[in-house]
């Protein structure tokens, strides 16, 4: 794994230039992202073009060595441009213009900005496709941040038609498509087609549906439009778009089929206290992160573009965006850079270089202080970056258990020049092997966040990251696949938000099912509605009843602080809240509840889950779910995580109190009281890593 930084050079005096490059060599970094925001200094009035000085900063970069991610500047178009084209900014649903004043002010449905869009990255592709130092580009910024995914503009209105038209045809296939007869909702032609905002009360959610679906396809045509440019232009460099944490308003999986790489921006602190609503959390985890947060997010990604993936921007400090911005632990940076390697990254680039002593961002921490001088992050990134170097040159045959006399428990091995296990491209990572896949689907989680059906407290993708959490709280690897990823060499399949009734991925699991005799376990609402958001034929779970014989014949929700408890003949009992089915089937639950509702289906190894547990209960079942596919694991608590990867594995403090391995792990995961340790040791104190060679 390679490390870098945002770099923003137009902020800075040229003549500071040279003496940034040197210290980013210094710290370890290589790969230097640039240009994503600078459009008014690449094009000050409309054709008037001043890409000399990005020439100069990218030639300075390359005489230190490093290499560079050009972003394209279309997330921020400048002031000049809203004269020529003052109805490209987007409406919210308030039905006020988004206007200038900040960033990502435009409707991805105007096709004259996209028009501008294509001119500039062509210049920019023309000028600097085939500089030596670049390696990649980086399209737009973080499509759909700050809410701008959805635009109810007068041109996403038109396109909206357009697009209605091509899926449905003719307008009577719409209306039976979407139950228009509901409430006389009926259109006579697709002219009379409004968008889904504004109305007495809810919209159709099949009207919804249909408008999350064309919002996400402008997103894939506006990012296609430059890829195609740049790989025209640019032979041979990556194209790559920088995602965002726990953000679901478009189709990523779509996105990433015209990307080479999934990057994506890693802020724990501010995810946490922005996103998490669980107060215990918040408090337990304010200077840490989640422990799953950031891996559940590296495995989602490393799922878009088969297994490549980078952070692009990486929490340093305290930001400036999030209710509090507190400062993370000492060794935290250090701890996430070993992480996001853990989980297959090529590259982890911090952002920022330096802090910026002006505009909406000043109190956003950085590498470097406003004033230049190194801050706490610096540090840290130069300590990854000397023992990611140490630990690439280890001779990993040595020192596998017993095979190294030389090296006594807990101390550190000698060098070992010899064999590298270091990446031998600019950028690539060593293979992260899972026995277990969830499957995520982004329209799967729309529908369900169109009408929850879990009360207001739920979030499909919030309980998603409960079922990555629970098994990672069993050191185990995890996959997170898009519906048509395939199900190849997995013994656990968990199909949580699949809502979607979708036939091809019912067949496909079931021929893993048969050939590979991998587990499945269905969640609450999986095939619940067709693609048009229609209850199926024969009742949820659709066609995924070829599993297994259940239908659900109710649904109903509760808040959270209502607890359902069911109880098997055993004696052993489940909690659950939320949402819950009742289901039909010939198969005898495992459990029933209090009013005798049955509670975890299960036949051949095909489960149905028909209800939220909580996050005890969530745990023991998914332990459960593990040792019935034969996937080892030991349940480590709330702090400890571990990740397989290559030949290494690593293990995660995030705690407060120091961890004994010996202790935790007994001689599970590939550790055992002689295993020796390449970085750590034994007693992993908060925000501390370890790293062994695996068996
Ligand atoms: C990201 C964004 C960056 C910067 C950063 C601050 O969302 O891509 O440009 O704003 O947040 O944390």
């Amino acid at each position: 794994m390679k490390t870098g930084v945002c770099y923003y050079p137009e902020h800075w005096p040229e003549e500071r230039w040279a003496r940034d490059a040197a210290q980013m060599r210094e710290m370890g970094l290589s790969v230097i992202r640039i240009g994503e925001f600078a459009w008014s200094r690449l094009e000050t009035r409309d054709g008037s073009l001043h890409l000399d000085w990005l020439q100069r900063a990218i030639d300075t970069l390359h005489a230190e060595g490093l290499s560079v991610v050009l972003g394209t500047p279309t997330a921020t178009p400048p002031r000049w441009m809203l004269d020529k084209y003052p109805d490209m900014l987007a409406v919210d649903a308030d039905g006020r213009i988004r206007d200038f004043g900040s960033r990502r002010h435009y409707c991805f449905s105007h096709e004259a900005y996209l028009a501008e869009c294509r001119r500039i990255v062509e210049i920019l592709a023309k000028r600097f496709g085939e500089h030596p130092a670049i390696i990649a580009w980086q399209t737009d910024n973080e499509y759909g941040c700050h809410s701008t995914s959805i635009s109810y503009s007068e041109h996403a209105l038109a396109a909206f038609r357009r697009w209605c038209e091509t899926r449905y045809g003719d307008i009577d296939s719409l209306n039976t498509a979407w139950g228009n007869v509901f409430w006389s909702m009926e259109y006579d032609s697709f002219e009379q087609i409004g968008l889904p905002v504004g109305n007495v009360t809810e919209s159709n959610p099949s009207h919804q549906l249909a408008f999350w679906r064309f919002s996400s396809d402008q997103i894939v045509r506006f990012n296609r439009a430059q890829c195609d440019i740049i790989r025209e232009h640019s032979p041979g460099r990556d194209v790559v778009h920088n995602f965002m944490g726990n953000f679901v308003e478009f189709d990523h999986h779509d996105v990433s089929k015209d990307l080479d790489v999934a990057t994506w921006d890693n802020y724990p602190l501010g995810f946490l206290t922005r996103d998490n609503g669980d107060a215990g959390d918040q408090e337990r985890y304010l200077r840490t992160g989640h422990p799953d947060g950031s891996a559940f997010h590296h495995d989602l990604y490393r799922g878009c573009c088969n297994g490549r993936w980078w952070v692009m921007e990486q929490q340093p400090g305290p930001v400036n965006w999030a209710p509090y911005n507190p400062a993370p632990v000492a060794g935290m940076v250090r701890l996430w850079g070993w992480e996001a390697f853990a989980h297959g990254a090529e590259l982890m680039s911090y952002f920022r270089w330096r802090q910026a002593p002006f505009a909406q961002e000043h109190t956003h921490t950085g590498l470097l202080l406003s004033n230049g001088d190194t801050d706490v992050a610096a540090r840290e990134v130069a300590e990854l970056n000397r023992e990611l170097a140490d630990v690439a040159s280890f001779s990993v045959d040595d020192l596998r258990r017993n095979d190294n006399p030389d090296v006594e428990p807990g101390q550190t091995a000698a060098t070992d020049s010899s064999v590298t296990n270091s990446t031998e491209r600019v950028l690539s990572a060593l293979p992260v092997h899972s026995k277990i896949a969830i499957i995520f689907s982004y329209a799967g989680n729309a529908i369900q966040d169109i009408q929850l059906p879990g009360g207001s407290t739920y979030s499909p993708l919030g309980f998603c990251q409960r079922v990555h959490s629970a098994c990672r709280q069993w050191g185990a690897n995890v996959d997170i696949l898009s519906p048509d990823a395939s199900l190849d060499g997995y013994s656990l399949i968990l199909v949580c938000s699949s809502t979607e009734d979708d036939p091809d991925l019912v067949a496909r699991l079931q021929s893993a099912h048969q050939q590979q005799g991998c587990v499945i376990a269905l969640f609450p609402g999986t095939g619940s509605r067709s693609g048009e958001y229609r209850i199926p034929d024969a009742l949820p779970p659709g066609h995924y009843a070829q599993l297994l014989p259940v239908q659900i014949i109710r649904s109903e929700s509760v808040p959270s602080q209502e607890v359902l408890t069911a109880t098997g003949s055993n004696g052993r009992s489940r909690h659950c809240s939320q949402w819950r089915e009742e289901v039909r089937s010939s198969i005898e639950p495992r459990m029933r509840f209090a009013d005798d509702w049955g509670f975890h289906y299960e036949q051949h190894g095909v489960h149905y889950i028909n209800a939220i547990p909580d996050s005890p209960s969530l745990i023991a079942m998914m332990g459960e779910l593990l040792q019935d596919a034969g996937i080892a694991g030991r349940d480590l608590g709330p702090w400890l995580r571990t990740q397989r990867i290559g030949p290494y594995r690593l293990a995660f403090n995030f705690g407060p109190r120091p961890v004994e391995l010996d202790k935790e792990l007994g001689s599970t995961l590939d550790f055992h009281h002689d295993t020796p340790l390449l970085v750590g040791s034994r007693t992993l104190d908060q925000a501390q890593v370890a790293v062994w060679v695996a068996e």
